[in-house]
């Protein structure tokens, strides 16, 4: 069973997440088993302090080694990880096929940063991957761990009740997914495009990958490397 340790500044934001969701589904079939881990049970003093100003000034707070390394080290006394992951904007862009690698692993640790940033330190010594979710800028690393959870879970056998539906995702072949209807036929005076209602399986999987075509060019050249 896979397991996902997320270590967290403000663990009630994950709560909600993995009791609900997909992540939910998974842990109540035995599939995976996420913990979330609050740094303030690490956090100094009376106060139970996790964060500091920054060295040379600045704005916002820097979250402390020492709460970070003792949750680290205390897990890591359990069992081994196969990755130790921060999630922070300032790293590469998470994508589909990293996703799937991950979802290969047994025992991840996920940093959900808060504040400022997490002090280099921790950075340089323990962490093995990094992953941003997108070029703009959260007020904390838990909804990207979450986002990087369900990416994970979602494609682990037996979560989802369609095998091949994890297959058929935008990206999964490098091209964004084509339209999809559900009845009725016509809605408001717009029709199913005929084809689908064809039951010509080959027809429909060539409209399908034209469509998917046209649209990643129109949207995302990018992913075509145009
Ligand atoms: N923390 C704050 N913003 C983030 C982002 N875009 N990706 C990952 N972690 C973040």
């Amino acid at each position: 069973m896979m397991r996902i340790d997320i270590l967290s500044a403000v663990p009630q934001l994950l709560s909600g997440f993995v009791d609900a969701s997909i992540v939910g589904i998974a842990r109540k079939k035995g599939i995976a088993e996420i913990y979330v881990h609050d740094l303030h049970d690490y956090g100094l003093g009376k106060y139970r302090q996790i964060d500091d100003y920054p060295y040379g000034g600045g704005a916002g707070m820097v979250l402390r080694p020492e709460p970070v390394a003792r949750w680290i080290e205390h897990l890591q006394s359990e069992r081994a990880y196969d990755e130790i992951i921060f999630m922070t904007p300032d790293a590469p862009v998470l994508h589909q096929r990293a996703v799937n690698a991950l979802a290969l692993k047994q025992n991840l640790l996920i940093i959900a940063g808060h504040y400022k940033g997490l002090d280099q330190r921790i950075r340089d010594k323990y962490v093995t991957m990094e992953w941003s979710i997108g070029d703009y800028v959260l007020s904390g690393g838990e909804l990207p761990a979450a986002v990087l959870t369900d990416a994970i879970v979602r494609l682990l056998p037996g979560v989802l009740n369609d095998e091949t539906s994890a297959l058929t995702d935008s990206f999964q072949n490098g091209l964004l997914a084509p339209p999809v209807y559900t009845r009725p036929a016509e809605f408001e005076g717009m029709e199913v495009p005929p084809v689908l209602r064809s039951g010509d399986h080959r027809a429909i999987e060539q409209w399908r990958e034209a469509q998917s075509r046209e649209k990643t060019r129109r949207i995302r050249p990018d992913l075509l490397g145009e």
